[in-house]
């Protein structure tokens, strides 16, 4: 039994009701981890310090759960920034890009595309994220996909088979036939490696018929439903993840009012993902409107080298206070609690007893620098387990 106390904390943020208001916030406070879990949260005079085979004093910092980053896609080849720079002289974002890095990452070896995210990962654990999803996709044929998800699996156990991305160059022209190799050939070797299955339900990329036939086709086979729509154009891509019980429909860029009332009637969670707007110079989506219709939101930083390429949480969440409408409490929230609901995780995203012990200690004396000092690096230290 190894049991480590973290002592010292100016303002800690565990979502315990058994602590004061909706964040649970235990000011001058201490957390003792057995094994890799929280065991005692409370006041640091009252922490349990015989027990603790090591004392980790922060010295005033606020401290708080790890993010849980419930949508990137960590596992690709190339660069993109020429597509960046074009947009933002006025190109607009229609997802095309996607298949150039298809064609670098199918060129790219299993070394470098290992190195690459090795990369990745470390900004993430650098910036406070402690649980993190990773979906295919950029591999779209049987091998490649399966390969991008044994890669994935290397670093994460929450991995999204998304063969059904784009339609790739080579079957442009047979849509139909793709989609029958996603739900066959694709989907027999891809399943053993992934917890969740993805579909881009959007114009240009698979229609709701389509996505219907991939998604339940990957819940008959164990898998956990979760959807990117309405980050083009409004579309059904929502309805269609409610009534499959989706844990997550991410992006919502474009939600109708029946999408919204579809939502707050469902468990399925919104992940929004203004990494996403901030790149490709699309509306924000109102974070407000959705909570206050009762509607369960996390934040993500869709990672990817096209349409948001940042690994940072802390930018998520200036972006959903200062663009979404958040509170810096509501950012927060859906920056940890809310992407565990995403991912359907009752063991991450809190720090109530028996909770994974995973924190980021902030260079700041509260959470609230997160949105209050943009852009700055305020993850001092990160703890997972
Ligand atoms: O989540 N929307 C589709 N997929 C990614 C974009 C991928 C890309 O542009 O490479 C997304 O935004
Ligand atoms: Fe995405």
């Amino acid at each position: 039994m190894t049991a480590t106390l973290v002592t010292g904390i100016g303002e800690l943020v565990t979502f315990d009701p058994a602590h004061p208001g909706p964040l649970g916030v235990v000011s001058d406070a201490a957390v003792l981890t057995v094994d890799g879990r929280i065991a005692w949260t409370g006041p640091a005079a009252s922490a349990p310090r015989s027990d603790a085979d090591e004392v980790i004093d922060v010295d005033g910092a606020a401290v708080i759960p790890g993010f849980v980053d419930s949508h990137t896609h960590l596992v690709f080849a190339g660069d993109r920034s020429a597509e960046f720079e074009a947009r933002m002289s006025g190109q607009p974002y229609a997802a095309g890009g996607i298949r150039s890095t298809v064609a670098a990452t199918r060129a790219a070896t299993d070394g470098e595309l290992r190195a690459r995210l090795a990369g990745l990962v470390a900004e993430l654990h650098a910036q406070g994220t402690t649980t993190f999803e990773i979906k295919s996709g950029y591999g779209l044929t049987v091998a490649d996909e399966e390969r991008l998800l044994r890669l994935a699996r290397e670093v994460t156990d929450e991995t999204t088979f998304l063969g059904a991305h784009v339609v790739p160059a080579e079957f442009a022209d047979e849509p139909e036939a793709y989609t029958d190799l996603v739900v066959g050939p694709m989907l027999d070797a891809c399943a053993p490696h992934a917890r969740w299955i993805d579909v881009f339900c959007e114009t240009g990329a698979f229609t709701v018929e389509q996505a219907r036939r991939i998604l339940t086709a990957g819940a008959r086979r164990g898998l956990g439903v979760r959807m990117h729509a309405a980050q083009l154009g409004p579309g059904d891509g929502v309805a269609l993840a409610v009534e499959l019980d989706a844990a997550s429909v991410d992006h919502g860029t474009y939600l109708t009012d029946d999408d919204v009332e579809g939502l707050a009637a469902s468990k399925t969670v919104a992940t929004l993902v203004p990494g996403v707007e901030f790149s490709t110079r699309h509306p924000y989506p109102s974070g407000r409107r959705l909570l206050d219709a009762g509607v369960t939101i996390a934040l993500a930083s869709d990672c990817n080298p096209g349409s948001s390429f940042t690994s940072s949480m802390p930018f998520c969440i200036a972006l959903g206070v200062r663009e979404l409408g958040l509170t810096p409490a509501e950012a927060l929230q859906a920056a940890t609690l809310g992407g565990a609901a995403a991912l359907r995780r009752d063991d991450v995203g809190h720090l109530r007893v028996g909770a994974r012990a995973d924190l980021a200690v902030l260079r700041a004396p509260s959470y609230v620098h997160l949105a209050y000092r943009p852009g700055v690096p305020l993850v001092a230290r990160t703890l997972r387990a």
